[in-house]
């Protein structure tokens, strides 16, 4: 793995002035992938993370499915623009990003739907080990499919790692089916080492699923090479698919053929359009698939995969530890809690600080265009998004925080209303 090292000069110490950052902006490689995003002016977008920006080419790809592939295509399209099997073809396209050879993933429903899929599935490919094991920071979706599928095994239960609980060598035996955790967790951007932790769930016989969502397109990712068994991941975050844009699973080759997996819907099916009674499925990674493909996601997730093409994520990777460095050290200066791992080999692409008034902090912020969020407790989240940050927005964004906390205009009362989403 690259660090912050490789970008773009040989020094390591982060930029020290907003000279320096311009110097940087100036020679960074990714800087021309920015014109490829709709980004508002004035708006300074640190939540790449939770909601991508809006590729140029998004509207292009939406406009061109609804005027002419249905709009005039109509039911033709399924066959005639091959609809049908872009489950699969934007799954390929997914597949470099995340170190997948070909014919192991596909898209579909949303992560909290594939993980439920998965677990079932591993469940049953461990017959008499019945305990699913992961973390308690993991992002709680993950939580609450893994309590609904133990509601639904009997016998089967839930053991968590993390915070003040036990470490994972110490929960693993020969009753553990599964290991499910975060690659990248979603409040402090700590990285787990896939390889290692891979290894050593194997290493007691169980099967490791990988949620990717905060590290997919912001880093190399090698799931054949650690040999995991099972990866989900959103695309609406780092890979810019568009809200709610579905997600993408991962299927390891070898398990394919003998997986049994409890969604059997039509489009898993060997036969689809046989209409039978019973359900054969399909062979390979496409009988994760269920119901019918929601196509102007699609489209707009195909052309959000296009800007990757093309784009080396050691690059991606370097870039985002340079820019985290430099709010690391800002936040430093300004006192700053650090939530996230100060080595860069251990965190993903955000960082996070606490404060006990993080809420209103970061409506401050967004009243001047800086746009982060917020996790409770109280956790301030900034995604750094390499292909459309640079780092003078990240230094300027920083003054304003500074400004912020002196003048503590955070505390206007404003600042504390709630909206639904955080
Ligand atoms: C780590 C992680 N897992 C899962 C999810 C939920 O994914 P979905 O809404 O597609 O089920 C999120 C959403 O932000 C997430 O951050």
């Amino acid at each position: 793995m690259q660090d912050v090292a490789t970008f773009p000069t040989k020094s390591a110490a982060p930029p020290a002035s907003r000279a320096e950052c311009a110097a940087l902006d100036a020679a960074d490689p990714l800087a021309a992938i920015r014109d490829e995003f709709v980004l508002p002016e004035g708006v300074v977008y640190f939540d790449g993370n939770s909601l991508g920006a809006l590729p140029r080419r998004t509207m292009a790809g939406v406009t061109r499915m609804i005027e002419q592939e249905w709009g005039q295509g109509l039911i033709r399209s399924w066959n005639g623009v091959d609809w049908y099997p872009m489950p699969h073809t934007i799954g390929e396209r997914v597949a470099p990003l995340i170190g997948a050879a070909a014919g192991q993933t596909v898209i579909c429903d949303s992560v909290s739907v594939n993980l439920f899929k998965i677990l079932i599935s591993a469940l049953r490919m461990r017959p008499g080990r019945t305990v699913l094991v992961s973390e308690l920071d993991i992002f709680p979706t993950d939580l609450y499919i893994a309590e609904g599928v133990g509601r639904l095994v009997p016998g089967s239960g839930r053991r968590l790692i993390g915070q003040d609980g036990p470490d994972l060598e110490s929960v693993l035996g020969p009753d553990t089916a599964a290991v499910l955790l975060s690659h990248v967790d979603y409040r402090t951007g700590r990285l787990h080492d896939m390889a290692a932790i891979t290894e050593q769930v194997h290493r007691h016989g169980a099967l490791m699923i990988w949620d990717l969502c905060h590290s997919v397109g912001a880093m190399p990712i090698e799931l054949d090479a650690c040999g995991v068994d099972f990866a989900v991941g959103c695309t609406y975050k780092y890979l810019n698919g568009g809200p709610g844009s579905p997600a993408f699973l991962y299927a390891a080759s070898r398990h394919q053929d003998s997986i049994d997996q409890p969604l059997l819907g039509w489009s898993g099916h060997a036969d689809p359009f046989a209409l039978e009674p019973g359900y054969t499925p399909v062979p390979g990674v496409g009988r994760f698939l269920a119901g019918t493909p929601p196509m102007l996601s699609f489209a707009g997730l195909l052309a959000a995969l296009e800007v990757f093409e093309g784009i080396d994520l050691h690059q991606v990777r370097a870039k985002s530890l340079a820019l985290a460095e430099l709010v690391i050290a800002r936040g430093d200066e300004l006192g700053l809690d650090l939530a996230t791992p100060r080595e860069a080999g251990r965190r993903g692409s955000h960082v996070t600080f606490r404060h006990e008034h993080g809420y209103q902090i970061v409506q401050a912020l967004i009243e001047r265009g800086i746009i982060g969020d917020f996790r409770a407790p109280d956790h301030m989240r900034f995604g750094l998004t390499p292909l459309y940050t640079g780092f003078c927005e990240v230094w300027d964004a920083m003054d304003a925080m500074a400004e912020i906390l002196a003048s503590q205009s955070w505390r206007d009362e404003r600042f504390g209303r709630h909206g639904i989403v955080t």
